[in-house]
């Protein structure tokens, strides 16, 4: 059975430390399911990589995991099954994305995060989307919010 989703529309969180950060990843994947999509937003170092290491890290897969700026689309096969990673920052055209099957993708997933996906949130109205964010003056803290 799944959780319920960690925080609710609207709602915001300060993560005191890394390990804060993972356990916010692992409660998402008890409450993200099968097929489920998510969306990560948030500037340089806001710990949107963080974050998705402790989701996958929940399912098994203890490998560490890297921001797929290069590969656009990571997958790491989780005992749970795959989880889809993918970094839009660079995609001019979602068109792009749906290119390499995309849809197809994120449904044969465990679960999928996406950073910068704006392009693809009215395609995905289901999908929640969390921003990450630092607090001036509190290098060990990140605030995330949930804005859908
Ligand atoms: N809640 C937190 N409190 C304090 N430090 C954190 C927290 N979460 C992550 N960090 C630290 O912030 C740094 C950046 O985190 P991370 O790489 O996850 O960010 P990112 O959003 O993926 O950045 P990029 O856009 O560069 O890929 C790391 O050194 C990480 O350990
Ligand atoms: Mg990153």
């Amino acid at each position: 059975m799944s959780r319920p989703f960690p925080l609710q529309p609207g709602e915001l969180r300060d993560l005191h430390g890394v390990q804060e950060q993972h356990a916010l990843g692992a409660s998402l994947a008890a409450a993200l399911p099968q097929g489920a999509l998510l969306f990560l937003e948030g500037e340089l170092g806001a710990g949107k990589t963080t974050l998705t290491q402790g989701l996958v890290g929940a399912l098994g897969f203890p490998e560490p995991v890297t921001s797929p700026t290069y590969a656009l689309i990571n997958a790491y096969p989780t005992p749970s099954g795959q989880v889809l990673h993918v970094d839009a920052y660079r995609v001019r055209d979602v068109n792009e994305l749906y290119e390499m099957d995309l849809e197809d993708l994120i449904t044969s997933s465990r679960l999928s995060v996406i950073e910068w996906g704006e392009g693809l949130y009215q395609d995905y109205p289901q999908a929640p989307i969390l921003r990450l964010a630092h607090v001036d003056g509190q290098p060990e803290l990140r605030r995330v919010t949930r804005e859908r």
